[in-house]
């Protein structure tokens, strides 16, 4: 089966600052090897992304490193207000972190929000962690401002209702949700352990992961928040939240069209489609994947390309497999292989 290469408009690469946890190089093997042609990924890295030398630093590493297409995040903050739009065209998009967690880039103050919602430049994406009623709140704003808003990892029925009711009324509002909001819930927690199944937003209720399932019409995105850190840490006495995602969605997701909890067609808008339109993306010539859909197998983090090694889904089976990647007309992972090298990949807002 053939289908274009996928998109993730969510991926947290974690350089420049903790490559010991993944890198450009292994974070984009990763994206490959799962079916993503192009990744977006997100400023909270050590330092963050929130200024020109810092994004400098970034793109730097990607240039060499990065073996699929890309574009980075700048995260909102207190004091760039006034130099972001500056840098937004060679950004993926403005990220607002408005819920606790990972890093430091949450924003409290909604003075805040209002300036970079009247600055950052209306065409291009802002995309926030906005959770319960923080969600409320900067729907609202995107409504004053009368600008597109995407909210990230949405994961509870009370946000994704609210989220259809905005749609609703016409107001310019997308969402995503990622593979681990659909197929793990709270029960999930004493099998995964403590450490292991910290995530934000936290793994939700079935009555929560049910009604994602009930509105999936108005899921525009499945995006990974693919989010690694290594075992050690996970399995820590002060764990970070995240999971790995890269290489579990795909076969997640084909394994419920094999099950007809959607249909292949509602996949590919989710995966290549909407992200495509939502963040304006240029569309990357002879690419496509190569998927064996029958292919029956086990996951099984020792055979995965993410440097944090391991996943919440291990041992699960699942059906379909990406078997062959072409990235604009070069063979870039076959059969477990990564073939595009680091620098392969390129910069989709340069281009
Ligand atoms: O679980 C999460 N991990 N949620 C986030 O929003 C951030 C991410 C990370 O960077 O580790
Ligand atoms: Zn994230």
């Amino acid at each position: 089966m053939i289908l274009p290469g996928l998109i993730d408009p969510h991926v947290h690469l974690r350089e420049p600052g903790a490559t010991h946890k993944e890198d450009w190089d292994s974070g984009t093997a990763a994206a490959l090897a799962g079916g993503f042609t192009a990744l977006l990924a997100m400023p909270n890295t050590q330092p963050a992304v929130t200024d020109a030398e810092t994004l400098a630093v970034a793109l730097t590493a990607a240039r060499k490193k990065a073996r699929c297409d890309y574009a980075q995040y700048l995260g909102a903050g207190a004091d760039n207000i006034a130099t972001l739009p500056g840098l937004a065209s060679a950004a993926a998009g403005l990220k607002m972190y408005l819920d606790q967690t990972y890093g430091p880039l949450r924003l409290d103050d909604m003075t805040v929000w209002m300036e970079h919602f009247a600055r950052w430049p209306r065409h291009l994406p802002i995309v926030a962690h906005a959770e319960g009623r923080t969600l409320a709140a900067v729907i609202l704003l995107a409504a004053l401002y009368d600008r597109s808003l995407h909210i990230a990892h949405v994961s509870r029925r009370e946000e994704i209702l609210l989220i259809r009711r905005a749609k609703e009324r016409g107001l310019k509002v997308t969402c995503e949700v990622a593979p681990h909001h659909l197929f793990l819930t709270s029960e999930d927690i004493p099998t995964l352990g403590a450490g292991r199944s910290e995530v934000r937003p936290r793994l939700a209720t079935p009555g929560d992961c049910a009604a994602l399932w009930e509105n999936l019409e108005v899921i525009d995105c499945f995006a990974t928040d693919h989010a690694p850190h290594t075992l050690q840490e996970k399995d820590s006495s002060n764990p970070p939240p995240g999971f790995p995602g890269l290489e579990t969605a795909l076969p997640l997701l084909l394994t419920a069209v094999k099950e007809n909890r959607l249909t292949l067609e509602d996949l590919i808008l989710r995966m290549y489609t909407n992200p495509q339109r939502i963040f304006a993306l240029p569309s990357q010539p002879d690419t496509w994947i190569e998927v064996d859909e029958e292919a029956t197998w086990e996951i099984c983090a020792a055979e995965m390309h993410t440097r944090s090694a391991w996943t919440p889904f291990e041992g699960w089976k699942v059906r379909g497999r990406v078997r062959r990647v072409v990235l604009r007309g070069q063979e870039a992972y076959r059969d477990g292989q990564v073939l595009a090298p680091p620098g392969y990949g390129k910069n989709l807002r340069m281009i």
